[in-house]
């Protein structure tokens, strides 16, 4: 009992913003542990990653996400009191709402937008020069987003809007200008999009039924009463923003391409296995979430270990998806690996564990591993393009990751034309 491996500095706030993605799994591999404890921001935390780690984080009778997402997060990255920090039946009933834009229908109806803004966007790149990847996937991303979700794009705004979008993640992990640019951009954000709620709830715009616009301006909570119209905005944000991150995993795709041009040629030769292992290879390989943070309910003890009420505790989301007691070879970019692969929810935790339904795993993640084989379709035979010399590096420290050039590519040209 009490056995918990602990650190013993008085805090651990500026360590995490060094050490980054690799703060906890550093820390795990240094002890040998699945789980220790330290102090951040001023208070106990319990640090636990692995397999196991991941199925007790899930376990909604021990955890709640009510008071453990901090303040600068929401005001940021998610929105002040969003589905990410609501627990129990609201929380279910408001997941049903996202998970409800989820079918099979819907979802085709994304990749062919997305395949549709590809082909556009490559011809706007064609002959113009030098290409920043991150920046044109994000916006090419908000354009399928907003159309799949039924928000109007206007052309003069639709680039600052993508790159509103962008600015909240860019801030997550972030301290001065990069946090700062995020929470500007939430609220410039929260105010158009509220502005688009009350003009549908006037009749004033129309939008689709079965898309996320009219999903969130007409949902009902549990006392049956509407959404209030600015969180009827941000949760319509928990649908467009995510979307708009993918631009980072298209950034990962090109980056694994160009540093393993090998499986261009595989890719090409078997078109349905190989494109699903590259992508699920990707989303476990490359930097996005560093971890996930919740609250211990009541008092229980696991394998020894005392979680006493109250207590914040983090999930190492990297460090699981590159633990050698689960991957073989964790550090190597190899997507045969999923050929193997039991297909656990508590391993492959890019996006969060455990069943989306009932949990906070993910809603968007059938949506991501689309277009992520959509943009790897037009990456590998869609397009062609050269990548010049550039600093490719992924920094563990930046979080949230992404490369210094944030991908340049140039003489961009439709595959077609390449003959
Ligand atoms: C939740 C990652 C894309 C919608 C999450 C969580 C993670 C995550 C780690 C939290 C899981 C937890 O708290 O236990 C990612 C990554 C993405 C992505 C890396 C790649 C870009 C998307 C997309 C959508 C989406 C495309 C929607 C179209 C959501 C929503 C939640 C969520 C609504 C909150 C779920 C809840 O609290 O119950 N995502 N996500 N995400 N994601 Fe994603």
């Amino acid at each position: 009992q009490g056995q918990t491996p602990q650190e013993h500095t008085p805090d651990n706030s500026l360590a995490l913003l060094k050490d980054g993605y690799d703060f906890i799994f550093k820390r795990r591999r240094e002890m040998e542990t699945e789980i220790f404890r330290t102090r951040l921001l001023g208070q106990p935390a319990i640090c636990i990653g692995g397999k196991d780690a991941a199925e007790l984080f899930y376990d909604t009778s021990k955890f709640q996400r009510s008071g453990a997402i901090p303040k600068r997060i929401q005001k940021s990255l998610f929105g002040e009191n969003a589905i990410q920090t609501m627990d129990g039946d609201a929380h279910r009933h408001r997941k049903m709402l996202f998970m409800s834009l989820m079918s099979r229908e819907r979802l085709d109806v994304f990749m062919q937008l997305l395949a549709q803004e590809w082909e556009a966007a490559i011809g706007r790149w064609e002959g113009a020069g030098e290409v920043e990847l991150f920046g044109e996937s994000q916006e090419l991303l908000h354009r399928a987003a907003c159309r799949w979700a039924g928000v109007p794009i206007e052309e003069e705004t639709v680039r600052n809007r993508a790159d509103d979008m962008g600015a909240m993640v860019e801030a997550f992990g972030a301290v001065g200008p990069r946090h700062a640019a995020g929470r500007r951009a939430r609220r410039r954000t929260e105010e158009w999009l509220e502005g688009f709620i009350l003009d549908l709830r006037a009749g004033e715009f129309k939008a689709d039924e079965g898309t996320a616009a009219y999903a969130m301006a007409f949902h009902r909570d549990l006392q049956d009463r509407e959404l209030d119209s600015r969180m009827a905005a941000i949760e319509l944000i928990n649908i467009v923003r995510p979307i708009v991150a993918i631009g980072r995993y298209v950034v990962f795709t090109a980056i694994a391409l160009h540093e393993h041009p090998e499986y261009r040629e595989k890719l090409a030769a078997d078109e349905g296995k190989y494109r699903q292992w590259f992508v699920q290879e990707t989303r476990r390989y490359y930097p996005f979430t560093p971890f996930l943070g919740a609250s211990v309910i009541h008092d229980f003890t696991w394998k020894g270990h005392e979680f006493e009420e109250g207590t914040m505790v983090l999930l190492d989301v990297y460090g699981t998806t590159h633990d050698p007691a689960l991957w073989d070879e964790a550090d190597k970019f190899k997507p045969e690996r999923f050929e193997n692969w039991g297909g656990s929810p508590f391993d492959l935790i890019p996006q969060g564990g455990g069943d989306p339904n009932s949990g906070h795993r993910c809603a968007g993640e059938w949506l991501t591993i689309d277009a992520m084989r959509v943009s790897l379709e037009f990456l590998t035979n869609r397009m062609a393009y050269d990548v010049p010399e550039q600093d490719l590096e992924l920094s563990l420290s930046r979080m949230p990751a992404l490369p210094e050039s944030r991908f340049v590519i140039t003489n961009v040209r439709l595959a077609s034309s390449e003959a």
